[in-house]
């Protein structure tokens, strides 16, 4: 089946308590890794690529990768969406270069200029049968072209979103609860909550709207410890608990965006192949670990957290 848009999904998600995984893209073995996963599962996905990710693996050859999956797993839905666009230009481009859904991420501005520029992006994409992701509140982390720090970050306000989303005609909407991008999201000794009570207030105000959950991986410490084991750094790296994200997806939450455990999985396996295999120098060698490793994440998360298996 062709690229679809995440309609579809979202209401089956929504109906069925379950939510899709939104996992970013920006190579071929990352692509496959995660497309062989979910259709061996069964399993619907959404493929998205930052305009990091678009600069790095070129948007032509993003495009064709994701093509190239479309024809190698034709059991099951697979949408493509453009990941934090930061203003109208990129939304457009990644509309007109075939992306099925697009974020426009205004969340660093005031209420009114995110309204406008969301409407604006709404107005086009829609006209062009994509669907369209907002936000409403902020994470803290680092995206392409936005930094916030923790101190900046804010929840959204409940007493927002109807406005928001009647206003703008958005198809879907980011808030924040708690998450934040990277694999640092928690302090240690502490204990990570996700705010309910807002996603409650917020599923009440915006009856079957899906809600995106930015900022959701659970930076698995196995991985952080391969890493570490075989030269890497990574200190104190902390993420959401799984048992909250699949909380999450119960609730209203459809999608859930995974950009940070893949990239454990995918550095974990360089690393350790190549401290075991000094003499290697072939990349197909270290690269089949990472890949198999991204797969072996998005397995897990569809099984265990996402709910998502067989949903195609
Ligand atoms: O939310 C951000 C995603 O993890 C994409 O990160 O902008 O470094 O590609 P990136
Ligand atoms: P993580 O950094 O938690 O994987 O979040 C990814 C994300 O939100 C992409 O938009
Ligand atoms: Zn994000």
């Amino acid at each position: 089946m062709p690229l679809v848009t995440t309609t579809e999904m979202f209401k089956k998600a929504y109906a069925g308590g379950y939510a899709i995984g939104a996992f970013n893209v920006n190579n071929m073995e990352i692509v496959q890794g995660i497309t062989e996963a979910a259709q061996e599962l069964k399993s619907p996905v959404i493929l998205q690529a930052s305009a990091g990710a678009r600069k790095f693996a070129k948007p032509a050859y993003l495009m064709k990768l994701v093509e190239a999956a479309v024809i190698d797993c034709p059991d099951i839905p697979i949408a493509m969406h453009l990941d934090h666009g930061a203003d109208f230009e990129i939304c457009k481009s990644c509309i007109d270069n075939g992306f099925t859904s697009v974020m426009i991420d205004a969340s660093s501005k005031s209420f009114e200029d995110n309204i406008a520029l969301t409407r604006k992006v709404v107005e086009y994409a829609h006209a062009h049968g994509v669907v369209v992701e907002a936000e409403l509140g902020t994470l803290a982390g680092i995206e392409d072209d936005v930094k916030v720090s923790a101190e900046d970050s804010s929840y959204t306000r409940p007493e927002d979103v109807e406005e928001f989303v009647t206003r703008t005609g958005v198809d879907s909407l980011a808030i924040a609860i708690g998450t934040s991008h990277g694999a640092f999201k928690f302090k240690p000794g502490t204990d990570p909550k996700l705010r309910f009570d807002i996603l409650e207030e917020v599923s009440k105000r915006l009856p079957e709207f899906p809600i995106v959950l930015h900022g959701a991986s659970s930076v698995p410490q196995e991985y952080v410890k391969i890493i570490n084991e075989n030269g890497g750094a990574l200190v104190d790296a902390i993420g959401v608990p799984e048992d909250q994200l699949r909380q999450a997806a119960r609730l209203a939450v459809c999608k859930i965006n995974i950009d940070s455990d893949l990239r454990l999985g995918f550095t974990a396996g360089i690393r350790s192949t190549l401290r075991e295999h000094p003499e290697m120098f072939d990349p197909r060698g270290y690269l089949t670990v990472s890949r198999q490793n991204v797969k072996d994440v998005v397995t897990h998360k569809i099984k265990d957290v996402l709910g998502s298996e067989g949903k195609a």
